[in-house]
């Protein structure tokens, strides 16, 4: 296989990807707990996400902030809330928050931001 066919399949997989994860397809978020995601999401998310804070977060309810990052898919997402990214902290700075209580958080700010 030459240098150029194997850029031509990494080209056919990007673009795969882009229009399977791009279409607008909204993830399905029926398995989470939004209330719940609503409360840890006023407790401790808030302070970074809210509309009109100062911080370089993506803030909920701005779809422009949050298109791209979803189309990252949702275990991308969970993963950086979980384990940090760039200046967002691990778990929001919160070590005691659960896997379940940080993915239900996600997923609220997620529902109300597309
Ligand atoms: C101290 C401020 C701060 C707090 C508190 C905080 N975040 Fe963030 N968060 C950030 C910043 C800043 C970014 C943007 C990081 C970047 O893209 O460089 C971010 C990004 C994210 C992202 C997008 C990650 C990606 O891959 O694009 C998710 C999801 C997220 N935060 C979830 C949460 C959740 C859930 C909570 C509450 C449990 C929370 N954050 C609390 C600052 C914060």
């Amino acid at each position: 296989m030459t240098l150029s066919t194997i850029k031509d399949i990494k080209k056919i997989f990007l673009l795969t990807m882009i229009f399977t994860t791009g279409c607008g397809n909204k993830p399905d978020l029926s398995r989470f707990d939004l209330v719940k995601g609503e409360q840890i999401y006023n407790n401790t998310c808030i302070a970074c996400h809210l509309a009109g804070m100062s911080s370089a977060a993506p803030k909920i309810g701005n779809q422009r902030d949050w298109a791209e990052r979803i189309n990252k898919g949702m275990e991308t997402l969970f993963n950086h809330s979980l384990n940090g990214f760039n200046d967002m902290p691990p778990r929001g700075g919160k070590p005691n928050l659960s896997d379940e209580e940080m993915k239900d958080a996600v997923a609220y700010m997620v529902s109300k931001s597309w």
